[in-house]
């Protein structure tokens, strides 16, 4: 089975305007499909690849030009610094899960396989979603529900899940399915409980929070006319992107120079959101809710 499919590859690649001797990072290796293409553009540049997940490391090319970290893109800079690297040409991120990992159903990313409630990218973390769901207080929960889940029962939800713990921990996807199962219309079963399980997992792997790091990192790193280009797949991290690229900061604060201007760090080099087109998501169902931003950092700063 294919270890995963890329999503907008030829945009990305298009997008990031790559320039044969620079120095390019991709935070999410995970299959390689993006780094690939990449390289196949590189002369005298370089390629250097993180991902989180050491099984991600199996398919990283043999070539001299490319490195693999097998360490979370939070840890972007200071990775950067000890090979020597100061600034660089272009970054892809391509956020979330591989189907590698969705599919390997020993994790506990999709409801669809009983196993056990893993979730973690990182198979070495600390913390498991059965962590989450069994020890984290109901004020939590619905906190974890309502933010990375949107979803509405949240404190329904979570209150259902607090009293049934208390009879018996739940230490399996089918047994957090089962708890849930009741709360939700069938009519939307599957979409509200693929939710949950998404909150679930943002919230052990710190999705987020880490996102946020790392992009703050590569506005720094960024060359003047260097780009970024990131893939995401729901609407919290979609928001979180569309503002950093708009202000240069998480919050998506606008600031105002002495003279009253918006400061822009960056040029949109798309003005509209990409997404892949109705041939793409025919080949590659999964690639439907893929959503690229590319930013430039402009000349003159
Ligand atoms: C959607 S896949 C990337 C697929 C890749 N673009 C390709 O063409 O095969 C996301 C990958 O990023 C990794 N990942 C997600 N968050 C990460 C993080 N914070 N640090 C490092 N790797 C991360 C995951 O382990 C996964 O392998």
């Amino acid at each position: 089975m294919e270890y995963h499919v890329p999503a907008l590859l030829n945009e990305c690649i298009k997008g990031l305007n790559i320039q044969p001797d620079g120095i390019y990072v991709d935070v999410t290796f995970g299959g390689g499909g993006h780094s690939g293409e990449i390289l196949k553009r590189l002369d005298k540049g370089r390629i250097i690849a993180f991902d989180q997940d050491e099984n991600a490391g199996k398919n990283r090319p043999v070539d001299d030009r490319f490195l693999f970290i097998n360490q979370n893109f939070r840890f972007l800079k200071n990775n950067l610094r000890y090979h020597g690297i100061e600034s660089i040409n272009g970054l892809i991120a391509d956020l979330g899960v591989s189907f590698h990992q969705f599919d390997e159903a020993t994790r506990g990313f999709s409801f669809r396989y009983d196993a056990d409630l893993d979730m973690r990218m990182n198979p070495s973390a600390r913390k498991k979603a059965a962590d989450i769901v069994n020890n984290y207080s109901e004020q939590e929960l619905i906190r974890v529900l309502r933010e990375f889940g949107e979803l509405r029962q949240a404190s329904r939800l979570a209150s259902q899940i607090v009293r049934k713990r208390e009879k018996s921990r739940i230490e399996t996807t089918g047994q957090l399915a089962d708890v849930v199962r009741g709360l939700m219309p069938a009519l939307t079963e599957n979409k509200n409980m693929a939710r949950l399980f998404q909150a679930f997992r943002i919230e052990v792997n710190r999705e987020i929070e880490f996102l946020g790091e790392m992009l703050m990192q590569a506005m720094g790193l960024l060359k003047p006319g260097g780009r970024m280009a990131v893939i995401t797949y729901h609407s919290i991290e979609d928001r979180l992107v569309k503002n950093f690229f708009r202000t240069g900061n998480l919050e998506g604060k606008e600031e105002k120079d002495f003279y009253g201007n918006i400061n822009t760090p960056f040029r949109l080099v798309n003005r509209k959101v990409i997404t892949p087109g109705e041939e793409e998501i025919e080949k590659n169902p999964r690639s439907r809710s893929a959503k690229l931003r590319i930013a430039e950092k402009p000349d003159h700063h």
